[in-house]
């Protein structure tokens, strides 16, 4: 049984599919503070099998011990966590209890239960601003905000728990930016209020909830002005965790990136979003957001060497898919409102 924590999320979610399609069986742990129990309802639809479900957090440590003892857990896959750059630099005690004490707190029952087998979540923001291009995992670690911090420092702890118990087998993976939805369209990313990622702002926009794209720059190195960033297909960066969880045989910690290897700017994603869905994505050119970097792309080589693992689906497929999620599910997870709602109202 492996555990999969924030299972009911936008990543997670994809991860429990690429899980019971490989035959595993499934246990998720959420506190659903940014998801719906929906998402897991449509999972076991697309997979025809079921799901186990604890809505639970995980600073809860009593609780996590007992779903690791009662379901027989061998592994886990840990992605929840706060992810909003924004919101850490407002709350930044919050992001460090939900993070890193709900990590520790993870970490801190598996070893009680004997658990030693881990696959973590963590980001390409962990490098801060790129010193050089594509990145890889030697890259010098600088996080520039709370969030990215969290990860930074989760990672650290991950580091000298191997290096106290040497029986641990740990994966850290290193997101770069994730988009797209499975290719049934009925489970995707749901962002609650005004989303912060580009492509659901792009979708948005495309199905008219929003009146307009902000491009946030046009005056960056770059070849058209406008930021690059390695979006990358949530399904492949699914299949990435089931390659490391298979690649996890005996004990040892092991960091990678999980990107394309290839930068797409702001403007390309419009107009492949534009040719994808046929609708018109009115926009604008704002200034730069604080903290944006013109360009950051992986260097994808060890998830290769080392996972047997590359993506392969390409620009087209993540806008394509991340469609026919936004327009069959205007709404998300949310069930219909009437058209003049507020919520339904172009912003
Ligand atoms: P998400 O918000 O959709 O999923 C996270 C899930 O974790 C949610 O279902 C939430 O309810 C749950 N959760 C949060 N705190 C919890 C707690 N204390 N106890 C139990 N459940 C809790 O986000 P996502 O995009 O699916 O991201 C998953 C992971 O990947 C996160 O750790 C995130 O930091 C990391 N990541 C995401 C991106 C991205 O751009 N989406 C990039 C790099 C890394
Ligand atoms: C992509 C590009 C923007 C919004 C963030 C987090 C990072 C990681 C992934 C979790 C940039 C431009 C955006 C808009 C725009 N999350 N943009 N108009 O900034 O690479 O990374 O999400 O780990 O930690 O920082 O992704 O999708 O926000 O932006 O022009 O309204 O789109 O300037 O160039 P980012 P993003």
């Amino acid at each position: 049984m492996i555990m999969v924590t924030g299972g009911a999320g936008y990543i997670g979610s994809h991860v429990c599919i690429a899980l019971l399609d490989a035959g595993f069986d499934v246990v998720v742990v959420d506190n659903l503070s940014n998801s719906k129990r929906t998402s897991l309802d449509r999972v076991q639809a697309i997979c025809g099998r079921s799901i186990s479900f604890e809505k639970v957090d995980l600073r809860d440590e009593k609780a996590i011990l007992r779903i690791l003892r009662d379901f027989d857990v061998t592994a886990v896959v840990h992605l929840a966590g706060l992810k909003a750059v924004g919101d850490s630099h407002e709350n930044p005690i919050g992001y460090y209890d939900n993070n890193f004490v709900g990590t520790l707190r993870l970490v801190s029952a598996m070893k009680t239960a004997n658990v030693r087998k881990l696959i973590f979540s963590s980001s390409a923001t962990v490098y801060g601003n790129p010193s050089y291009l594509p990145i890889d995992e030697s890259h010098s670690l600088a996080p520039t905000n709370p969030y990215g911090r969290t990860k930074y420092f989760i990672e650290e702890m991950l580091r000298d728990l191997h290096g106290s118990d040497n029986d641990w087998s740990i994966a850290i993976l290193r997101y770069f930016n994730p988009v797209g939805a499975h290719e049934s369209g009925v489970i995707g990313e749901d962002p609650s209020g005004i989303p912060n990622n580009l492509l659901p702002l792009v979708a948005q926009v495309a199905i008219g909830k929003r009146k307009q794209l902000v491009v946030l720059g046009n005056d960056y190195p770059t070849h058209d002005g406008t930021g690059i960033r390695d979006f990358i297909h949530v399904v492949d960066l699914a299949s990435g965790h089931l390659s490391a969880l298979n690649h996890l045989k005996g004990p040892g910690i092991l960091t990678t990136n999980l990107g394309t290897g290839r930068g797409t700017s702001v403007l390309e994603i419009v107009q492949a979003f534009e040719s994808v869905s046929g609708s018109a994505v009115p926009h604008t050119i704002g200034d730069r957001r604080a903290g944006d970097v013109a360009a950051c792309y992986a260097d994808p080589t060890l998830a290769a060497d080392l996972l047997g693992w590359k993506s392969t689906k390409t620009l087209v497929q993540m806008c394509a898919d991340h469609w026919r999620w936004q327009s069959n599910n205007p709404n998300g997870y949310h069930p219909p409102t009437q058209p003049t709602s507020e919520r339904d109202a172009p912003t």
